[in-house]
């Protein structure tokens, strides 16, 4: 069935309240559009586990540190909407920007730590702009849970720390990452990848994968491993490496030696393409050592 579309706050709060105040429980999607299967996953995680589903269509233009790549992104909402029918969402919330956005924003919500490195260190106010909207998101669809995906872990961790540091009454729950086939992690970017540019992308998974099998083989030596993958990465003359780093899972601080839950992740430029991916190693108990303990 349709879901139905619903461009006002007042409306889909009212909506929300009502399915909760009827017993019902209620999971939530944000998204920025362009949807694909990384998406559907969140929906079907979200579909078998309440009664309603909402999905947010929103292109936040202040998460953006490039208005280039605010231009690019493309929304077409009807062939969302579709989407979204395929995978039996309830409610879609297509806000306009000035419904979002009536008065230039005064309130930010920051966190510090969590966003300092990594994709906020090359994205100045990014995690700004997504704790933000999110944060509004929340106050607007008031639901049970909500969705996100392991593909954007450091976005993952800024929403668990925002939720849990502001008590914001909502279940963060986490989605793991899709990919092709080949191992590249689904993104409304890949689709700005020349054929050429998409043939060697799959390569960023390679060596996160590399590093993982190092992991799991005993090492732990954190620069020895990077070292490893970097080089594999030089070795293909169309990427650029942003950071490839080894952090811990909580706060994604740089770790030298681990035993704890850690996170490989990598960012990339392809030609005018940025490409982000990371994998978890949680098979040890918490004890990692952060560099830098500020
Ligand atoms: P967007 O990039 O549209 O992603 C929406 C959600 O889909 C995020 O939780 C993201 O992690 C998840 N996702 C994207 N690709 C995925 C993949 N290959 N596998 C699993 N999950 C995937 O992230 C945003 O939008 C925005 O920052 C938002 C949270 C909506 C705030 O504006």
């Amino acid at each position: 069935m349709k879901p139905e579309l619903i461009q006002k706050i007042v409306d889909i709060r009212s909506r929300v309240v009502d399915c909760r105040a009827s017993g019902r429980t209620t999971g939530f999607v944000p998204t920025m559009g362009a949807l694909h299967a990384g998406h559907a996953a969140l929906m079907e995680r979200a579909r078998r586990a309440c009664d309603v589903v909402i999905v947010s269509v929103f292109v936040n233009p202040i998460q953006f540190d490039r208005p280039d790549d605010y231009e690019k992104y493309s929304l077409n909402l009807q062939a969302d909407v579709a989407f979204c029918a395929a995978r039996n969402v309830d409610l879609v919330f297509a806000p306009e920007l000035k419904e979002m956005y009536p008065s230039p924003q005064h309130t930010y919500v920051e966190v510090p730590r969590v966003s300092d490195r990594l994709c906020g260190e090359y994205r100045p106010g990014h995690f700004r702009g997504v704790a933000t909207v999110v944060a509004k998101l929340f106050n607007i669809v008031p639901a049970d849970a909500a969705y996100f995906g392991e593909k954007d872990a450091q976005q993952l961790a800024v929403i668990r720390r925002m939720v849990a540091d502001l008590n914001i009454p909502i279940s963060i729950v986490a989605v793991p990452t899709v990919r092709e086939s080949d191992g590249l992690a689904l993104s409304s970017r890949n689709q700005r990848l020349s054929p050429a540019e998409r043939r060697v992308a799959p390569l960023v998974f390679k060596a996160l994968e590399a590093a993982r099998a190092k992991i799991a083989g005993g090492g732990r030596d954190a620069a020895e491993i990077k070292e490893a993958s970097v080089a594999l990465l030089r070795a293909e003359p169309r990427i650029r490496i942003e950071y490839f780093e080894i952090v811990d899972a909580e706060e994604m601080q740089p770790v030298e030696q681990f035993q704890g839950p850690v996170r490989i992740a990598a960012a990339v430029w392809l030609g005018q393409t940025r490409l982000i991916d990371n994998v978890l190693i949680d098979n040890a108990p918490i004890d990692s050592v952060p560099i830098s303990t500020s």
